[in-house]
């Protein structure tokens, strides 16, 4: 009999739910939460309620196009962090009734291991390809950017991390400042591909070793704009392409900047990308070319696994339940999980 592994993730604002089968993601549904497009972010207590509405059916449609019955599950694995502490707790919570109920054991996931664990999802009938050990990974998203070391599929170290906000934050609130929707990333990066990144310069931070700075490049694109909009008050919306570009140009090279020092450093060519901004087509050309120019194997996960999803919830819980690491009922969610050291 084979392992099935039903995986939750409810960290910010997708509900999903995945079901494995033997290392095999046979399904994995994501319910968006649309609710947040009105407030330029996630507003928390929005997103635990949608959480709440959402999680039943999500399950259910999971198991469904499995073709997997509830009784056939060995074992929950559920986000227990970080993420926002309301969203969590309805995964975690769900998790736990799931698990009394069948009698099964559950398993916790650090939200940024299964980032990284997503290069390990195979799908049926697909042929894919897995980084091999040791390997670095670039995890960008809306609340990380961070440079990991990854020796084994539970052995990985940061060694680089942003301190202060995310390349994901930083394309969020500059989306923002020019009127974009949110989540501004995809939205930047489709105005981008029609615009000049040679037009505009924007200030790049000068931050010693692996760690990343954000929090100044999103300052002084708001202070250009409020100038520019003294001289032009349509300066946005006549420049919106080239300015979309410059600032994708700006924070892709900041983020190879130090991909490219850690894999000096460390002498490591296996290089993977992973959360809601390695979607980006700017960074993704980069990684591949600045590989091929220095010999490195890319790895990167499509779409439907790089963003927020259950089906690397599950596929991190399989791994560690080959390992026999199972938590108890009285875990927690903890909103400030950290990889430092796994
Ligand atoms: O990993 P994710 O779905 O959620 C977490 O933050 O955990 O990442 C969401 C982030 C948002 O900041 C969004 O703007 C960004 O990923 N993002 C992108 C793209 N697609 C999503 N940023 C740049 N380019 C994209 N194509």
């Amino acid at each position: 009999m084979g392992v099935v592994i039903l995986g939750i993730e409810s960290s910010c604002d997708d509900t999903s739910a995945a079901i494995l089968k033997d290392g095999v993601v046979l399904s994995n549904v994501i319910a968006s939460q649309k609710v947040h497009e009105a407030y330029g972010g996630v507003v928390p207590e929005l997103a635990s309620r949608a959480h709440q509405q959402n999680i039943i059916p999500v399950v259910a449609q999971a198991l469904k196009q499995a073709g997997i019955s509830e009784n056939e599950v060995n074992a929950v694995a559920f986000t227990r962090g970080p993420g926002l502490l309301g969203s969590l707790l309805v995964g975690t919570s769900f998790a736990k009734g799931f698990a009394i109920a069948k009698q099964i054991p559950m398993i916790e996931v650090n939200h940024l291991q299964a980032h990284i664990l997503a290069n390990f999802i195979k799908e049926p009938g697909v042929e894919s390809r897995h980084p091999k050990f040791p390997f670095l990974t670039l995890l960008v998203s809306g609340g990380n950017s961070q440079i990991i070391i990854v020796r084994d599929y539970l052995d990985m170290e940061v060694i680089g991390q942003t301190i202060d906000d995310a390349a994901g934050e930083a394309y969020d609130k500059c989306a923002k400042v020019m009127g974009l929707s949110y989540p501004g990333g995809p939205v930047i990066d489709r105005l981008a591909k029609e615009g000049n990144p040679e037009r505009f310069t924007f200030n790049k931070p000068n931050i010693p070793g692996l760690d990343y700075s954000f929090s100044g490049l999103k300052t002084s694109f708001l202070y250009f704009i409020r100038d520019e909009i003294k001289n032009d008050p349509d300066f946005i919306q006549h420049n919106l392409n080239d300015l979309c570009a410059s600032l994708q140009k700006t924070i892709v090279d900041i983020l190879m900047a130090k991909l490219k020092k850690a894999a000096k450093q460390t002498g490591i060519k296996q290089i993977a990308i992973g959360g809601g901004v390695s979607a980006n087509s700017g960074l993704q050309k980069a990684v591949y070319a600045e590989g091929a120019r220095l010999g490195w194997e890319v790895f990167i996960p499509r779409l439907g696994f790089s963003l927020d999803n259950a089906g690397m919830v599950a596929v991190t819980g399989y791994y560690k339940y080959l390992a026999s690491q199972f938590i108890g009922l009285e875990a927690p969610a903890d909103a400030r999980m950290s990889l430092r050291k796994i």
